[in-house]
């Protein structure tokens, strides 16, 4: 029997309880012996559990007992799941997690700490939920440079873009709506403004490239200024607008990485993944495209992705996985200034069309939805072209890149 903690009881962690749980003879088929969560790690009480004597407040409980020999860190931050997360690997602990925000953070330094202990330190659930992607860009897609990587990474906000486009619902009736549902936080700022479709973005051009992408180096815009009027312009423009992360390798290794929201083609098969779903769709020299969909969230799809890399440890206790990333110090990212592609753009005002087509002469216009409204299609132009041209203009009502 392999004895397990978890630490952090939120949404996710009682869903690896409850897989671990619910699933104990498939997971005791796959692993080869039973495992079994000595203790729970959360400082909240939970009266309605029924395993009460799993719950411990003090960390060193189990970071001293030499039986536990894999600790789940469902906590989430980089303040004590960081801590924690280092003591247990230098303890002789494997650990897996969804957090993605540590792995992006801190993954190159805790994967180092994990291999100088002879451990594990596994993240499948971090990027995409349940859906595999991890182990596929770290096994299966290895033969190949990964040209890009393009992804709906956030459910709370492909949930909200869905309801706008398909519901009509504006910008905040749809926020509300997730939060109803339980999709969106009370505080939903890291998924709107992007900060956790950039960590993910990152992590998976962490393994893609093999160096450190820092979060904070990667430009990212959110959903919130996204309206139904750019809505509609997209429809006309037979587009979908998604929130997308993406890395784009160039001939001399570096990559542009950003996230923001896209005009993306009806034709290109992310288009058509909605609601709460995710989808990473890869690009490599010799396999070509290969789309990663599913539940990109939620609290059994999420814990499924955990328990697989909880199982995988007990497989392979003593012959830990061989991966890591630098530090770093490679600088492998470019400044998104000589990005090009073509651009959405639409004026409000009585002179719209007029100015639109003065500063995009070879654009495709689109037809006005509203009076004094004007909306076209660039010809290509870098982000340092656009930025010049919006800052002539003045104000932008909407400006998306097209995919
Ligand atoms: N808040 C995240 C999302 C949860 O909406 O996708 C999964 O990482």
């Amino acid at each position: 029997m392999f004895q397990a903690a978890i630490m952090g009881f939120g949404t996710v962690g009682s869903g690896v309880y409850e897989v671990l749980d619910r699933n104990a003879a498939t997971v005791t088929k796959n692993a080869k012996q039973s495992i079994e969560v000595k203790y729970i790690l959360d400082l909240r009480d939970f009266p309605d559990a029924p395993y009460q004597e799993k719950f411990v407040k003090d960390f060193a409980v189990i970071e001293n007992d030499p039986e536990v020999r894999i600790v789940v860190e469902t906590m989430g931050g980089k303040g004590a799941a960081y801590e924690f997360t280092k003591r247990c690997l230098l303890a002789g602990k494997h650990v897996v997690t969804s957090n993605k925000e540590l792995v992006a953070c801190h993954g190159a330094e805790l994967l180092r700490i994990a291999a100088e202990h002879n451990v594990n330190y596994l993240f499948e659930a971090s990027v995409g939920g349940g859906i595999p992607i991890i182990r596929p860009m770290l096994q299966c897609l290895t033969a190949n440079r990964m040209l890009h990587i393009t992804g709906i990474l956030n459910g709370t906000t492909n949930y909200i873009l869905t309801r706008m486009i398909h519901a009509g619902l504006t910008f905040d009736a749809a926020l509300k709506e997730a939060q109803q549902k339980g999709y969106a936080e009370a505080n939903p700022a890291a998924d709107v403004d992007g900060v956790d479709a950039c960590r993910k973005i990152c992590i998976l051009s962490d393994i893609a490239y093999g160096d450190n992408i820092f979060p904070e180096e990667v430009e990212t815009e959110g959903i919130s200024k996204i309206t139904l009027a750019d809505v509609g312009y997209a429809a006309q423009a037979d587009c979908v607008v998604k929130l997308l992360g993406r890395a784009v390798l160039q001939e001399d290794g570096t990559l542009y990485a950003f996230v923001a929201p896209h005009f993306v083609s009806k034709i290109c098969p992310l288009a058509s993944v909605d609601d709460v779903f995710n989808a990473i769709l890869v690009s490599g020299d010799m396999l070509g495209d290969a789309m990663f969909y599913g539940q990109g969230a939620g609290k059994l799809a999420t814990a499924s992705a955990v328990v697989a890399d909880v199982i995988d440890c007990v497989r392979h206790d003593k012959h830990r996985r061989q991966f890591d990333w630098g530090d770093g110090s490679k600088k492998l990212l470019r400044p998104l200034n000589s990005f090009a592609s073509r651009w959405y753009v639409r004026l409000t005002g009585d002179d719209a069309a007029a100015r639109l087509l003065a500063a995009f002469p070879d654009c495709t216009q689109l037809s006005a939805q509203a009076e004094g409204e004007a909306a076209c299609l660039t010809a290509e132009l870098t982000t340092a072209q656009m930025n010049e041209k919006r800052a002539a203009l003045g104000s932008v009502a909407g400006c998306m890149r097209l995919l």
